[in-house]
Order: C-alpha cells, then sequence, then structure tokens
C-alpha cells in the first residue's frame, strides 16, 4: 500500500505534538525570547537542492544516486508551483480528481528537497528536526537512512534525527509529494500549491526530553484572584517555576506535585483582546547533567459560556472579526514573519478584535501575536472535504470510522501545539465538511487535552456537539430570528460573513445592528481579510491574476480574490467601512430645547474611555474649522452611555453648511479610533445668479450651434445630443448626456446579471428623439430635447425631457425630467443604476467635490463617508479592484469642479438636489470588458456620470441582495443641474 494513501498512518515516526515553546541555557536568554538563541537552534531555511517529478514512483530509490540527481535549486520555505514546477490551480469546491477515497491519482506531482548541514550534537542529546508545515505528505531521509513520514500539511511535525546524525556534511532529502489521502480533508477554498512552505529548523533536547507544557488560568470567585495551574509533561526532571512580569520575576510558583503546579495568584492582571498583559512562566529544568530554561508567555483568562453567552473573565464579548488565510501574492502559502505582524497591526487599527484562521492552524508566530496585540482567536483544524457536497453524500468521510485517527489528529495536534495561547478562545473542527462520528470524536480528544476552551464547528448544524451555534452568511430575517430565540440556546456567532469580494460588501451597519440588538448574537467574522490574486508582472506593468488565468480548469475565477485589503496590501474601502462599523465608541447628538447634547456609549467590553480624547470640531463645508477643542473623556464604563452638554454653535451669514465633527482618538498615540459628523446648520438656500445674454444661432444640416462671443454649444438635431460646449475656445462637453442603465457589474450583482442582460437587456439602451426644440429667451436660449429611452425589446421605458438654458458667461442650466413609461407586464425589480454620462475634456483632471468622501461610496456602503469638500485627481478616483468593475462613486454631491493640473481653467458643476458623481479616464464599456487592472482601455475623454441613483452593493456574491431600502426602482424623477465656467485665477506675482 502506498503510505500516501493509507488512511491507517497518519504519520511514521513523528514525535508527539507539544507545546510551541524554545529551550535557553540562560535566564536572560529566556526572557528574551530569541528563536536564534534556542538550544541548537539552526535555521534550514534557505536555498535547497531540488527536482520535479511526475509521480513518486519515478524518484530513484537510491539515496546516492537520487541526491546527486538533484540538480536545481529551490528556496525554502517556497511553493513550487510559484517557482516554475507543476500547474497553478484555484477551486473553491472541487477535487482536482476523481472522489475514490483514499486513493489519488497516480500521476502525482512530487518535489524532491535536499539540503547538505552541519550539526553536532552530543552524547545523551537529541536533535530534532522541525517542519511548520510541509504541503501535503511527506517523506525525510538523512544520509540514506529512513526517518519517517508526516501528513498535514498547516500542522507542524517532528522528527528525532540524532541517530544518523554526522558532525558534518549531513545529507538531508525530503520527499513532498502533492495528493495524498489527507487532500481529502484539505480541500479548504484557495489554490492548490505545494511545498515545503513554512520554515524548517533544528534544536536540540539537551537531557533528551520531549517535555511539553501546559498552562491554564481558573478564575476564583468574583474573578479577582485566580488558580494557575501548570503541568509538565513526559518527563522525570525537576522542574522550579517562576512567575515573570514585563522581564522580573514577581513570585515563585508552587513547586510540582505529580507533574502538576497548583498555584494562587492575586489579582493579577487579567488578559482580555482590549487588555493583552502577557506573564511569563519560566520553567527552569534540571535534568540529570543538565540545566536550562523554557518560557511560557500566558494570561489569565477564562472563557466560559454564562447564560448563552460568551464570556471572558465573566464578562460577555462581542467579536469584530474576520478570516484570514495564509496568502501572500508573490509567494502563495508563504508568509513572512513581517507580514503576520502587518496582518495583526492593520486588524488593530480597524477596530478588528478578533482573527479565524481559515481554515488551518497558522505558523505559531502568528499567535504569538495575537496574544501580544490583543485579538480573540478562533483556530481552526486543517480540515475541509467540502467536495463531497457535490457527491450528494456530503458526509462520506466525515461519518466513516476508518478515517477517525486522520480528523483526531488534526484536532490533536493543532490543540497540543497552541494550548498555550490566551488569544485563542475557541477550537475549530474544521469547516464545510458535513458532520459525524469523526467530529465526535475530535471533538472528544480535545476536550480532554483542553477543556478550557470553547469548541466551535460550523457543520454541526444543531450545535449537537459545537458549544456555539455559528452559521454563515446568514440573511438579515433569519439572522433576527435566531437573535430572538433565546431558551436553553447556545450563543450565536457568524463564522463568515460580509463577502468582501470586489466592491463591497454592502450592508455591514446592518449586520451589526442585528447583532448588537440580541444578546445572543455575539458578532462575526467577515470574510475574508486579503485578496488571494497572484502578482503578475506583464509589459512593465504589475497586474493580478486569478483562476483561470494560469490555464487551469475548472475553476473559481476571481473567487478567490475576496478580501479586505487589496493585493499591494491598501485598505479597500470596505476596510475603512468595517472600521467605522466595528467601532467601540458609538456617538449620538441630542438637541434639548437650545442645548445641544452629546451622548457617547462605550462600546469595548472591558477598559473605559479614559484614555481616549476626544477632538470636537465645528467646521465649514469647505474644511474651514470654526472652532474646536480637545477634551480627555472620562472613565465611561464598558457599555455606559453618558451625555455630555456641549457649546453650540451657529454662523450668521448661512452662506456654508455647518458640522459638527467628532473625532476619538487614542490620547497616547494619537491613533484614530473613530469618527462622527453632524449637520450642525444648513445653510440658506439662493438661487442661482444667470446672467442674460444674446446669441446668434445656426442650422446646418445636423446641426444647431448657439454661440456668441464667449460660449459655443453645439447640437445634433438628429440625436438631440450635445455635442460641443466650449467657453473662450476650451471645451468642456464632448459629447452628452446619455442616459444609462447600467453599471459595469460589480461582482455582488452577478445573480442579478443574467437577468439584467439577456431577460431585460439593461445594457442596451437606445434613444429615440420625439422633439427638439429652441427658442430665445429674455435671457438666453433654451433648447428643449425630449426623448423615449428603452431597452432591447423591453415594453418599459422612460420619457425624458431635457431642457438646456443658456445664459451669459458659459453658464448653462439643465433640467431633466424623467416619466417611466410601462406598457407591458415584465419590468426589472431592480436596476443597477439611472444616470446621464457625459463625455468631458481629459485636459480637466483635477476633481473636485462637496459631497462625500473620501473614499468611494454607494447606499449601503458609506458608514465610513463624510460630508466634506474633496480634492482628487480623475485618475486616483480609480479603485483598482482585481477584477475591473464599477467603482469611485461619491453620493450627496453638491458641487464638484473639474479643472487641469495648473487649475487655470476649468468647470464648476452644481447639482439641485445632489447626486451620485461618478469621474474615469475610461468608459464602463472599457471597465466591463477588461479582466484585469492592467487591461482597462483608456479613453481619450473623461466620463463623468451624474447618477440620480445606484442601487447598493449588497452581499450578493455571497451573502444576502441588498435591502430593500438600496435596491433602485423604476422610478419618475426631475433632477438640475448648473454647469458654470471656473474664472481663470489671477496670477500672483511672485517677485
Ligand atoms: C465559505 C467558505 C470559505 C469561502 C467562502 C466564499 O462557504 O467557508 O472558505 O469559500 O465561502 O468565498
Ligand atoms: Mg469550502
Amino acid at each position: 500500500m502506498k503510505p500516501w494513501e493509507n488512511i491507517h498512518a497518519v504519520a511514521d515516526n513523528r514525535l508527539q505534538p507539544v507545546a510551541a515553546f524554545n529551550r535557553y541555557q540562560t535566564l536572560q536568554d529566556a526572557l528574551d525570547m530569541e528563536e536564534e538563541a534556542t538550544i541548537g537552534f539552526q535555521s534550514l531555511n534557505g536555498l535547497w537542492q531540488f527536482r520535479y517529478f511526475h509521480t513518486p514512483e519515478e524518484v530513484p530509490q537510491n539515496f546516492i544516486e537520487l541526491w546527486k540527481s538533484l540538480n536545481e535549486q529551490i528556496e525554502v520555505p517556497s511553493c513550487w508551483q510559484l517557482k516554475g514546477y507543476d500547474q497553478m490551480h484555484y477551486t473553491d469546491v472541487l477535487y482536482p480528481f476523481p472522489i475514490n477515497p483514499p486513493f489519488v491519482p497516480t500521476e502525482n506531482p512530487t518535489g524532491v528537497y535536499g539540503y547538505e548541514f552541519d550539526y553536532e550534537v552530543n552524547k545523551g542529546e537529541r536533535a530534532i528536526l522541525q517542519f511548520e508545515g510541509v504541503s501535503a505528505y511527506f517523506e525525510v531521509y538523512l544520509n540514506g537512512e529512513y526517518i519517517g513520514f508526516s501528513k498535514g500539511s498547516r500542522l507542524e511535525s517532528r522528527f528525532d534525527i540524532s541517530e544518523y546524525l554526522k558532525p558534518n556534511g549531513n545529507q538531508l532529502i525530503v520527499k513532498v509529494v502533492k495528493w495524498s489521502d489527507g487532500t481529502y480533508l484539505e480541500d479548504q477554498d484557495m489554490w492548490w500549491l505545494s511545498g515545503i512552505f513554512r520554515p524548517v529548523r533544528l534544536y536540540k533536547l539537551i537531557d533528551g526530553e520531549d517535555l511539553d507544557i501546559q498552562i491554564d488560568t481558573q478564575p476564583q470567585e468574583g474573578y479577582e484572584d485566580f488558580q494557575l495551574s501548570v503541568q509538565i509533561k513526559h518527563t522525570k526532571s525537576n522542574a522550579r517555576l517562576y512567575l515573570y512580569e514585563n522581564g522580573k520575576r514577581i513570585r515563585e510558583v508552587n513547586p510540582l506535585i505529580d507533574g502538576k503546579s497548583l498555584t494562587t495568584i492575586l489579582a493579577p492582571k487579567r488578559w482580555t483582546a482590549e487588555t493583552p498583559h502577557l506573564y511569563t512562566l519560566i520553567c527552569e529544568i534540571e535534568g540529570k547533567d543538565d540545566f536550562y530554561f523554557i518560557p511560557v508567555k500566558f494570561g489569565f483568562r477564562e472563557v466560559r459560556i454564562i447564560q448563552n453567552q460568551i464570556c471572558i473573565n465573566g464578562v460577555p464579548i462581542f467579536l469584530n472579526g474576520v478570516n484570514r488565510h495564509d496568502f501572500n501574492p508573490k509567494n502563495g502559502l508563504v508568509v513572512s514573519r513581517e507580514q503576520m505582524k502587518s496582518d495583526v497591526e492593520m486588524m488593530k487599527t480597524f477596530n478588528i478584535n478578533a482573527v479565524r484562521t481559515a481554515h488551518y492552524p497558522n505558523q505559531s508566530y502568528f499567535y504569538e501575536l495575537c496574544d501580544e496585540y490583543g485579538l480573540y482567536v478562533i483556530d481552526e483544524a486543517d480540515l475541509e472535504c467540502h467536495g463531497f457536497e457535490n457527491t450528494g453524500v456530503y458526509d462520506w468521510i466525515s461519518d466513516n470510522q476508518l478515517w477517525e485517527k486522520q480528523y483526531v489528529d488534526r484536532g490533536v495536534r493543532m490543540v497540543e501545539r497552541d494550548k498555550n495561547h490566551p488569544s485563542i478562545i475557541m477550537w475549530s473542527l474544521g469547516n464545510e465538511s458535513s458532520s459525524g462520528q469523526n467530529f465526535t470524536a475530535m471533538y472528544g480528544a480535545i476536550k480532554q487535552i483542553d477543556s478550557s476552551r470553547l469548541i466551535h464547528y460550523e457543520g454541526d448544524k444543531q450545535a449537537a456537539y459545537s458549544d456555539v451555534y455559528t452559521t454563515m452568511y446568514t440573511n438579515y430575517e433569519k439572522l433576527e430570528q435566531l437573535g430572538k430565540l433565546s431558551e436553553g440556546r447556545k450563543p450565536h456567532i457568524l463564522c463568515e460573513y460580509g463577502h468582501a469580494m470586489g466592491n463591497g460588501p454592502g450592508g455591514l451597519e446592518e449586520y451589526q445592528r442585528i447583532m448588537r440588538k440580541y444578546s445572543r448574537l455575539q458578532g462575526g467574522f467577515i470574510w475574508e481579510w486579503y485578496d488571494q490574486a497572484i502578482e503578475i508582472e506583464r509589459d512593465g506593468e504589475t497586474t493580478y491574476f486569478y483562476g483561470g488565468d494560469f490555464k487551469d480548469t475548472p475553476n473559481n475565477s476571481n473567487f478567490c480574490v475576496d478580501g479586505l485589503i487589496h493585493p499591494d496590501r491598501s485598505p479597500s474601502t470596505a476596510l475603512y467601512e468595517v472600521k467605522k462599523v466595528f467601532e467601540p465608541i458609538k456617538t449620538e447628538l441630542i438637541q434639548e430645547n437650545k442645548q445641544l447634547k452629546l451622548s457617547i456609549q462605550n462600546l469595548y467590553d472591558f477598559i473605559d474611555l479614559s484614555t481616549i480624547q476626544l477632538e470636537l470640531c465645528y467646521l465649514n463645508e469647505e474644511g474651514g474649522c470654526l472652532f474646536s477643542k480637545m477634551k480627555n473623556l472620562p472613565a465611561i464604563l464598558p457599555g455606559e452611555i453618558r451625555q455630555f452638554p456641549i457649546e453650540t454653535f451657529s454662523v450668521q451669514d448661512g452662506t456654508q453648511d455647518i458640522y459638527l465633527r467628532l473625532r476619538f482618538k487614542q490620547q497616547e498615540t494619537g491613533h484614530l479610533v473613530t469618527e462622527n459628523q453632524f449637520l450642525i446648520q444648513k445653510k440658506k438656500s439662493t438661487e442661482p445668479h444667470f446672467e442674460s445674454a444674446k446669441f446668434k444661432v445656426e442650422q446646418e444640416h445636423m446641426k444647431l450651434t448657439i454661440q456668441n462671443e464667449s460660449s459655443k454649444a453645439v447640437f445634433n438635431q438628429v440625436t438631440g445630443l450635445l455635442e460641443t460646449y466650449a467657453y473662450q475656445g476650451e471645451v468642456f462637453i464632448q459629447q452628452g448626456p446619455r442616459m444609462t442603465l447600467w453599471r459595469a457589474p460589480i461582482d455582488n450583482d452577478m445573480y442579478q446579471l443574467k437577468e439584467w442582460q439577456e431577460t431585460f437587456f439593461l445594457n442596451k439602451l437606445s434613444e429615440q428623439l420625439r422633439g427638439f426644440d429652441y427658442q430665445e429667451t429674455a435671457d438666453g436660449i433654451t433648447v428643449s430635447v425630449r426623448k423615449y429611452v428603452g431597452a432591447l425589446n423591453q415594453g418599459w421605458g422612460y420619457e425624458v425631457e431635457l431642457t438646456y438654458n443658456f445664459f451669459g458667461k458659459g453658464m448653462l442650466n439643465l433640467f431633466i425630467e424623467g416619466k417611466p413609461k410601462i406598457n407591458c407586464v415584465e419590468i426589472p425589480k431592480m436596476l443597477p443604476r439611472i444616470g446621464f454620462e457625459f463625455q468631458v475634456n481629459q485636459q480637466l483632471s483635477e476633481f473636485s467635490w462637496y459631497g462625500l468622501g473620501p473614499r468611494e461610496n454607494y447606499s449601503d456602503s458609506k458608514a465610513s463617508a463624510f460630508m466634506g469638500t474633496y480634492h482628487s485627481t480623475v485618475e486616483n478616483l480609480h479603485v483598482p479592484y482585481v477584477f475591473p468593475q464599477e467603482n469611485g462613486a461619491h453620493m450627496n454631491v453638491e458641487y464638484a469642479a473639474l479643472q487641469d493640473g495648473k487649475k487655470e481653467s476649468g468647470w464648476k458643476l452644481s447639482m439641485n438636489p445632489p447626486r451620485m458623481l461618478t469621474i474615469h479616464d475610461y468608459t464602463k464599456e472599457a471597465l466591463e470588458k477588461a479582466m484585469h487592472s492592467d487591461e482597462i482601455e483608456k479613453s481619450p475623454f473623461n466620463v463623468l456620470t451624474i447618477d440620480i441613483a445606484q442601487s447598493g452593493l449588497g452581499s450578493n456574491s455571497c451573502g444576502p441582495e441588498q435591502q430593500e431600502a438600496h435596491r433602485l426602482k423604476i422610478q419618475p424623477f426631475v433632477t438640475e443641474i448648473n454647469f458654470e465656467p471656473m474664472k481663470r485665477e489671477e496670477k500672483q506675482d511672485e517677485h
């Protein structure tokens, strides 16, 4: 039997799993905890010899022959598919081979790795070779001798290599096989990648003992004092235990009796994600002839369900979480320490307090960071067999006793390695693998090792064994219902929601509102943290590839590009939205009589607000500060709402809108926790002043030209479109406005598309000119254009009337009225947009607006957008989604300016009422056509779209559609736009 198809063998000669810790020779080293100072530490990362084979059997059996044949080189850690071997392939659910467990394809890519090293061990010492992650099955050979094998890609494997070690010139061979019986358990939605993808190292057990340490903390009544329990297993040595805080010894811990020590610690600082206080236990191990130190960082915290709620140290918590895969756009599964640190720091910056390690254990270092920075973790076993779902026998192996050992192994190894991390509050049995006896067995095995944490498994729909109910992408109605169920129910979380694919998700605020409303709903985890797209250089440009781009079939296209951060690590709009929705400080403005009151609610679970500074500022619409004040907040307690009277402010002249802006910052660092804005005073409405002017009107064939000494408008009398509008010889409008009901589809439109495109042809509008007249008025000229606009084969459409009033100094007032005309039964339930497109002069590359910003915003995704005057360039208003799609809109724009780079000429537009505006240097057709960011064909003009409205974003790529209020219906509209040339600024005399 091939060992990689033998379900009864999860490993051969692999050492027992133990907690992640290092041994040090001196106390100081132990306190510093530098990995490099570990006794006998030697990193085996770097360049290895390599050779790629098409089947494991093809690998020469003779060690020397094999060693000599390894004539290529590869970096370790890496994924060989990203180093030019084998084939990149992305599938969400499908196994890329027949389902015939435990058998896998005979043609089975195999990478043989060779590494030569020197390593000395003394008598009594053991040398441990440790792999943090190898995908998937691998065998280890040293100096021609077989050492052992292991399975379980995202789990640690250790081998004792002492027996065959020589001081110099050791030849290590690792044979890595892509498909194994274990692959049936590794069907996560991600790229199929192989190789030694996590670090490899050597270290020593100087007394030969492979001991293990388990720390537990149990609160005593009142949660003041804790009992610290330390267990040291698999040892005959003596140990003295000391408790350290910030590098200082604070006390000795009671001695071990039968391997266990129990000590009451009075009033320790407790660990929570908001107060990540860590202590270090230093174990001084006294072996036969040796003495060494093991440091273990831990925290005092308890996880428990109290009255249907997940509580940390007796207090119910709320999870503002994300799902995180190990991913790097250049290196696939290989994630550096720097990147992990940056992930954790970004999460903290964006008000995220929890992370689910979807869908497998991460490197140990990641949990160290979560302990230190404060993130609650759901640590998930490396287990998913999603592809079975399509066979109709989803529980094929999950409910088959023959596989029990494999399931249990994956749970146990995770728990043994990670058991001392205070950040981990739940173990997850895996993802999308149906349910069955192997999960109950795994549950039991985990609880035996560690009963101090909760167990999570979404596939256990009835929460028969899972300690919490958990669902994914639950729609709002269902979630409300779940919130209302309370009697005897376990807590409920959303292990995945808010699918961040492309532009979106919309509707996060509604999720938060519902989850905050019901006590048994305790938050959830956004899907997902990082776009899983592969970075490619072509024609000197960087772009990103997804499923299918490597000629991989079948594939799930860009379904892996659904993160809150773009591949270049810049935060997406959605991440800013998440930050605001997850804000820990909620504010409301209350007006009582003449007094303004600010209500501040502390949504942290543990800390008060005394470390927060409030920067309160009255601003005009241009961002000018009229009054500001800093104030350190008092100790508003968790959950508490307090009201404060604040100074009112008003201005007499009323020429601008006045806002109150509140910014809550960390006093010490200035870090912005959250902000809010309230409109305080609306400006007085003013009628625009139009100067009268005389125009010359010429009709020539199809054209109607209206001009005087400063401005010129040319209409096509057949189409009714404006073909030129210019002032002082500078063209502004080159064509337009054309009505549109279409947007370049966003990923969240994917399930609407068929109907939109093939039933209602919303992307195939045509116009029928019904009337074109002009008339001289006392002040200028009025052109009125009447049209019928409809889509291919549709019995419904719009009667649109555009009235152009031309005045002096280049001013144009455009009034548009649209009336739906429905002469049929079948009409669309939702429209992507109702808008008007103008082609405008591309020289006007600077864009400013008074509206919502600074980032793009849509009706169900604008919590993080505030009213203000913003400046950008047309180019920068493009949001570079990996899969190009509608982007960059700004709502509530009252006025905007388009100017040239030198700001010498330009146009001002005022919208009445305020509208949604988008401007790009490409057409929406070009955007729709492009499959990758570098393929968007630029247009020779800019496209300005003024929307009556757009539908919201929703979350329908995976989740609920737009809520009713964010679904745009066929509706009548009127809108008015004023165009006005901007004065050239007088050149300042520089001398
Ligand atoms: C979930 C699954 C994730 C991912 C997501 C869609 O069902 O657990 O792994 O596939 O859907 O992006
Ligand atoms: Mg899946």
